[in-house]
């Protein structure tokens, strides 16, 4: 029998080779993706897990999908890991999964350590709670544990997104959930019994909307201490702010987090990157933090011009702790394995040809998926500008623009997007710079529809999509007199291209 295809999907390009399509991360081949979900490295494999709607280009009916990875860039897709039907706990909202490596659980046979997946069901009433299920085959199929839910809703209309760690110290699982404006933290034995221990509310914090997506997770300090980070999404959808993915470091010993800053403290100054969370279970001989996010933002994700899928997640980083303004701070670059996408370099070293040192950059390449690894230099103290800008001929640019005197990174999307329909989608990203010493290096992943701009190494990060009328036809650097640019520019290759 012939599948019914709809009149769009007759007239629709091949998968993956969609005008908006990201090629270098991950997006379901249909229908709507959200959050990360129960990102777990297991024998020696990556799991994303992510918010799905099966029978839709937009939110709701949320089911988690699956996609396993050996290199964090090129992905394979699984059957859907757990369904809302039939709707006994109702919907299957952002949650975790740990390796539960003892069986503490209960729920593997005697010797096996199941993959636990600790969730927020939302019943059909709208109603948030926790609950678990487990998988003996690696996450392809999943059952329900019996007494779900295993934490309930104490009268908190947003109570959601529990986050479960292995904590060392005290050898008990620690889950982090967001409760309205706040953060609970729980502690339990077996994953299934859970004592409340915590609640890291106000003063700490922004609270320009609802707190969503927590992650807590150990990190080394540049000297050498053992630190706690926490990190939290807040909602943008009501507020000015762009930002929306704070985070706070400070000392946890189980049962208190205290932050050691007052400052607000945001991982990302674009608007397109929410919900992100940390890997689970990375092996200490790879050592690394690294987070993914959802590219988009619930100011405008409904308008994303883009079918039959909508939504994809960011590139994936690698966090670091460095020394910051107000204490220690979080930097974040792409994982190293983007590297393994490179399939051709041009070195650059431009110097100022006239005034504006303009310079055009490789007109002969496709300028879709490109990796600049740049430094520019400028005689210390004098303050200047200097920056990339990529064009087409509508019109329509994106300008990454640094100013030393102002101390900011500029991501300007203001002309391209002028057709979605949402007005908040057409917009400027300004992440700040500490003081500079007469040099910076920029990371910039460009993909066929978005920059991901990781300045300073990646201490002022912008995430940004981009819907244009016409891809880009022309790049170049800009900058003034004295500044030179010195790097690398690679083309990618897409990670679609032999599925
Ligand atoms: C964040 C979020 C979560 C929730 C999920 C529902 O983007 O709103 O708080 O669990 O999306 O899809």
């Amino acid at each position: 029998m012939v599948a019914k295809l709809k009149r769009r999907e007759l007239e629709s390009p091949p998968l993956f080779a969609e005008k908006f399509r990201p090629q270098l991360h991950f997006s379901s081949p249909r229908n709507w993706l959200n959050d990360p979900n129960g990102l777990v490295w297991n024998d020696g494999v990556f799991h994303l897990f992510y918010q799905y709607n099966p029978t839709g280009n937009e939110w709701g009916n949320m089911h988690w999908g699956h996609a396993t990875s050996k290199n964090l860039v090129d992905w394979d897709l699984r059957p859907i890991a757990l369904h809302a039907e039939p709707l006994e706990l109702g919907y299957m909202f952002s949650g975790c999964a740990v390796i539960d490596h003892k069986n503490s659980s209960g729920l593997g046979e005697a010797g096996e350590s199941p993959m636990v997946a600790v969730y927020t069901s939302c019943d059909v009433a709208g109603i948030q709670a926790q609950s678990v299920a487990y998988s003996m085959d690696n996450g392809e199929t999943w059952a329900q544990h019996e007494g779900n839910p295993v934490i309930s809703n104490p009268g908190i209309r947003d109570f959601r997104d529990p986050k479960v760690l292995w904590h060392e110290a005290t050898q008990k699982w620690v889950l982090t959930l967001a409760a309205d404006d706040h953060v609970e933290v729980y502690r339990s034995q077996n994953l299934i019994d859970w004592e409340h221990v915590l609640r890291f509310a106000k003063p700490f914090g922004s609270y320009q909307g609802v707190w969503e997506c927590p992650d807590l997770y150990p990190m080394q300090s540049p000297d050498g201490e053992t630190k706690w980070v926490l990190v939290v999404s807040v909602s943008t959808e009501h507020s000015k702010r762009d930002e929306s993915i704070q985070y706070f470091i400070g000392d946890f010993d189980g049962e208190d987090f205290t932050p050691q800053h007052n400052e607000e403290m945001w991982l990302d100054h674009g608007a397109d990157n929410y919900g992100a969370v940390s890997w689970n279970n990375v092996p200490a001989r790879d050592g690394r933090r690294i987070m993914i996010g959802w590219m988009s933002s619930w100011r405008y994700a409904k308008d994303m011009p883009t079918y039959p899928w909508r939504g994809n997640m960011s590139i994936p980083r690698e966090i670091r702790m460095v020394h910051g303004e107000h204490g220690y701070a979080l930097a974040s670059l792409p994982v190293r394995e983007v590297e393994e996408l490179r399939i051709d370099s041009l070195a650059i070293e431009l110097a100022p040809a006239d005034s504006k040192a303009v310079r055009s950059l490789f007109a002969e390449l496709p300028l879709e998926l490109l990796d600049f690894d740049l430094s520019f230099r400028w005689p210390d103290g004098e303050t200047c500008s200097f920056g990339l800008r990529f064009t087409n001929a509508n019109g329509e640019e994106v300008a990454i623009a640094v100013y030393t005197g102002a101390r900011t990174l500029i991501v300007d999307r203001t002309t391209v997007g002028q057709k979605i329909p949402n007005p908040k989608f057409a917009q400027r990203f300004e992440a700040p710079l500490r003081e500079l010493q007469g040099n910076l290096n920029l990371r910039v992943i460009k993909d066929r529809a978005s920059v991901e701009v990781f300045g300073d190494d990646g201490r002022a990060v912008v995430s940004a999509n981009l819907f244009y009328d016409e891809p880009f036809e022309a790049v170049t650097t800009f900058g003034d007199n004295d500044v030179l640019v010195e790097g690398n520019v690679s083309i990618l290759r897409s990670i679609w291209q032999d599925k």
